[in-house]
């Protein structure tokens, strides 16, 4: 794709050449189908347009010096994809079909994979609604799977810089027991006001408290929350949380490294004790946070005092885009090639 800046790309939509989809019907997943329309026919009443019967994903492709195409964690977003569907009572894609779509997606928009060196990726956005035709409140019998991609340049134009960060109270993204767990549309819709909120103000993102009691962290925005201390990983354990794959990834590398990782409930006074404050995921891989402003209190909690990302957030973030682009070897399994 010649006529693409790859280096100034946005993260949003950009048209490609082809997408995959695939139907449930009859209590079976049909065949693959290869589509070039970017729209979908859907009944008026889908229980994705009433009832939020929808899960979606988000993973990354990356092209190495050596012009290979490589997708990331597949298999996780592919499980993770499964626990959502369950979650919210859809029919599941098997892991073969999710792997199968989402590698034929790719190899199908190949030429917009950017090349290697620009920091841009092509993001890859599997997507699972419920199709069929439903006015009570009950499950759908009938699904639609699909999977489209869209080039994306680096997350952080500018290099890999601190951005702070506000504390939320007056809105919760989940419930306690409800969806925060899974990758359901509905949350995100509930995030838009405290998201809108906290950019009006000048925060790149919220930081969400536990929905229960607000005692403890949550997420920083539509991310995972890490933190540094004492050579401890250390992030929230909550039922109100997506489980992020590049957290998973961090927590693994960081016992690669021989730290310590501590995965458990944070309590908000924590705050004033670590060394270095992170968000973590795809979109990013991970936003190092400076400050983190409490409006109900005026508290400021300062991370980052020369501006710059603390050590282990750098060593992190170097090591785990290393092994997405290829430089590194890839000791986990997570990469696979799409050949
Ligand atoms: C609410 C929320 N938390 C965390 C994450 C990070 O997850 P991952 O690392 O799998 O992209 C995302 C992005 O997918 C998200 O939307």
């Amino acid at each position: 794709m010649d006529n693409l800046d790859w280096k100034n790309l946005p993260f949003g939509y950009v048209k490609t050449d082809y997408n995959v989809r695939c139907y449930y019907r009859n209590d079976k997943w049909g065949e693959l189908e290869i589509s070039s329309s970017e729209y979908i026919n859907l009944h008026m009443a889908a229980t994705c347009l009433h009832y939020g019967q929808e899960a979606f994903e988000g993973l990354k492709a990356f092209r190495g010096k050596d012009n290979r195409i490589r997708i990331f964690r597949c298999d996780a977003n592919a499980r993770r994809m499964h626990e959502t569907a369950l979650g919210v009572k859809m029919a599941p894609v098997p892991p073969e079909l999710f792997k199968k779509a989402v590698h034929t997606a790719v190899k199908m928009n190949a030429h917009y994979v950017p090349p290697y060196g620009h920091g841009a990726s092509l993001y890859i956005r599997p997507l699972l609604i419920g199709s069929g035709a439903e006015v009570g409140v009950k499950p759908a019998r009938e699904y639609y799977f699909m999977v489209f991609v869209s080039p994306v340049g680096p997350y952080f134009k500018d290099g890999f810089k601190p951005v702070d960060i506000m504390v939320c109270r007056d809105h919760d993204r989940a419930a306690p027991l409800g969806t925060g767990c899974y990758k359901v549309g509905g949350n995100y819709a509930a995030s838009l006001t405290s998201l809108e909120l906290a950019h009006h103000k000048g925060f790149s993102t919220t930081l969400y408290l536990d929905p229960k009691e607000k005692k403890y962290i949550d997420e920083a925005g539509p991310a995972n929350f890490f933190a540094i201390k004492n050579n401890t990983y250390i992030t929230p354990e909550s039922k109100s949380i997506l489980p992020s794959i590049t957290n998973m990834s961090l927590q693994q590398l960081c016992s690669d490294l021989g730290m310590k990782v501590e995965k458990r409930q944070v309590p908000f006074e924590e705050l004033s004790t670590f060394e270095e404050v992170g968000a973590c995921g795809t979109a990013a891989v991970i936003t190092p946070v400076r400050k983190i402003v409490d409006p109900d209190t005026n508290r400021i909690y300062e991370y980052c005092t020369d501006g710059k990302p603390g050590p282990v957030s750098t060593r992190l973030y170097n090591k785990l885009v290393a092994i997405q682009n290829g430089d590194d070897p890839d000791t986990h399994g997570w990469v696979e090639f799409v050949e």
